[in-house]
């Protein structure tokens, strides 16, 4: 299934998500809002990636594990959300708070073709590998 664009302002900071394209340009504060492109990486070399661990049908996402320790979760840096992608159409989504576990768990019906996204405040969005 092909992921939903977010797109973040630059001047308020607002972030939102297309549910269904439409104009080009979305326009915030009034200039176009910046579309946020996912980045990606190995899990086992930066934190940011999402870790997909499938246990029948529960899916756990962990944030910085690879790496030793969890990515931080303070006031200042934090994953504001994790959440799936199910081949089937289905989009799940846990939001997180500074002082939370950068984790997520989901049970799906089929956990097969799942990939995963999460978004952190300071360094955008990252899907899994
Ligand atoms: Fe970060």
């Amino acid at each position: 299934m092909k992921q939903k664009n977010i797109y973040k302002c630059s001047v308020c900071g607002k972030i939102i998500e297309i549910l269904n394209p439409g104009a080009e340009k979305t326009i915030c504060c009034g200039q176009p809002m910046d579309l946020q492109e996912g980045q990606t990486a190995d899990w086992q070399g930066e934190k940011h990636v999402p870790k997909i661990s499938i246990e029948g049908n529960k899916v756990t996402i962990d944030i910085g594990i690879s790496m030793g320790t969890p990515h931080p979760m303070t006031e200042e840096h934090w994953i504001m959300w994790i959440e799936i992608i199910c081949k089937n159409g289905c989009y799940k989504r846990k939001f997180l708070n500074p002082g939370d576990e950068p984790k997520a768990t989901f049970v799906v019906a089929d956990p097969e073709g799942i990939s995963s996204r999460e978004y952190c405040n300071m360094h955008g969005l990252w899907i899994s590998s």
